[in-house]
């Protein structure tokens, strides 16, 4: 038995208030392991203080760069890395640690990176960014556990992804840019991270053409230098708050700090549920009051649906009036939530990759066990809902990607609090 983080939770809640939306994870990652790529400083504005940056920052540590966190800037400098072998027991934790492998090998000309393994979504290979990589001339083999890479220098080189791929297209664009000639790279993924990555790249003097669009072609260079680049809002965590005010009755949540172009295929879903949004540049209001109706959703590749809001999504649905489909198409097992919310008392029916969710049903508060990250945000927003005490157990999934989820909710007037279990 060990002691674990909870969350205590006592609903049904109606919040109010603003929530201030941190820097984005999915890119700060990418951003840091980038930083790898020059001997010079590299500053990371905005970036968010979640575990996953905690767990990349020390892996950096590790291989011999030199990192300092004061307050919400990551001062980063690669000059003294002497290693190339991320530990395994740090890479496991975190299957973004992959985002290594194009980084090293571009400069370094050698990777040992420990194969992600198992993960609680689904198989999520990285076949794709090894195709990619031995494209551009690398010799890659598995070794111990661990992808071993090396290459005197990339090449550049075609490749089309044979499926959207978000930190496949950044291990390639990376690792391209130092590569030897062009490389033209087709079936790219269109996240607004990746997107944001391109710009960072460009302003340590990679040369990238096709940022936003699925083809990205890059000259590669001798050298990048350092360059300071800010973080764009994390999207998934504004949604999480914006589908919460929507599910919650009678409440009124504003997110600030977000960039909305980036939030428009779920504003559109909302916007269709009967939701009341106002929506800024920068801030977007939701009211609960006129009630939520059911709209089914299919998750896609930016600009469609993110995967990444399919659990706070279903959330929202068991509390919508109707009936909603769910349909996962990025993820072969991305459903664990769904067992929790049905001990909670949720009417939902699972039929391979799509979720059928009776909305309406009244959810009591019950023990629950957090899978993912995600799954554990949508199992808070359900006990948020449901009537009496939820334990929400294993937050260690929530805190690699949520800031101070617990005390955001507390200023909205929810009933929440953290607590120290016994747990295995
Ligand atoms: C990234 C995000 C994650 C999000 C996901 C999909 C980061 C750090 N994480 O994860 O939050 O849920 O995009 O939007 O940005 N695949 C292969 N072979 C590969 C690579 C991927 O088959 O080599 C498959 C995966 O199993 C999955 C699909 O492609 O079915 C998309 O996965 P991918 O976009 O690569 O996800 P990640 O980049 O790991």
């Amino acid at each position: 038995m060990v002691a674990l983080e909870a969350f205590e939770i006592q609903g049904p809640c109606r919040l109010e208030g603003e929530v201030a939306i941190e820097g984005a994870k999915n890119f700060a990652l990418p951003a840091v392991a980038a930083s790898l790529l020059t001997d010079s400083p590299v500053r990371i504005t905005n970036a968010p203080k979640v575990q996953d940056l905690h767990t990349l920052v020390r892996i950096l540590q590790g291989l011999g760069a030199a990192v300092e966190w004061e307050d919400g800037t990551l001062a980063l400098r690669a000059r003294g890395v002497r290693r190339q072998d991320p530990p395994y027991d740090l890479v496991r934790r975190m299957r973004a640690s992959v985002l290594l492998l194009g980084p090293l090998l571009a400069r370094f000309g050698r990777a040992r990176i420990p194969l992600p393994g198992g993960c609680a979504i689904g198989q999520r290979p990285v076949d794709m960014h090894i195709a990619g990589l031995r494209h551009m001339g690398a010799d890659i083999a598995v070794e111990h556990g661990d992808l071993v890479a090396t290459a005197k220098r990339l090449k550049g080189a075609r490749y089309t992804f044979p499926k959207v791929t978000v930190t496949g297209t950044e291990n390639l664009m990376m690792a391209a840019t130092l590569a030897e000639g062009t490389t033209i790279l087709r079936n790219c993924a269109q996240e607004p991270e990746v997107t944001a990555l391109t710009r960072m790249l460009a302003a340590m003097g990679a040369r990238i053409e096709g940022a936003g669009t699925s083809t990205l072609t890059l000259e590669g260079v001798k050298e990048l230098q350092g360059c300071t680049f800010d973080v764009i809002p994390d999207r998934i965590e504004a949604g999480t708050y914006l589908l919460l005010g929507a599910m919650l009755a009678g409440s009124r949540v504003a997110v600030t700090g977000v960039h909305s172009g980036d939030l428009t295929s779920l504003l559109d879903q909302m916007a269709d549920a009967g939701v009341s949004l106002e929506i800024g540049r920068d801030r977007i209001a939701v009211t609960a009051n006129e009630g939520l109706a059911a709209r089914s959703v299919v998750t896609a590749p930016y600009p469609g649906f993110a995967t990444d809001l399919q659990a706070q999504y279903i959330a929202a649905m068991t509390q919508a009036a109707g009936v909603a489909t769910v349909e996962e198409t990025i993820f072969e097992n991305r459903f664990q939530h769904v067992m929790e919310l049905q001990r909670m008392g949720a009417d939902i029916t699972l039929s391979g990759r799509t979720a059928v969710v009776r909305g309406g049903a009244r959810l009591s508060g019950a023990p629950v066990m957090a899978s993912d990250l995600r799954a554990s945000a949508c199992l808070v927003m359900a006990a948020l809902a449901a009537d009496g005490a939820t334990l929400v157990r294993r937050i260690y999934h929530l805190d690699r990607g949520y800031f101070h989820m617990e005390k955001k909710l507390q200023a909205l007037g929810a009933g929440i609090r953290r607590v120290t279990v016994e747990g295995v």
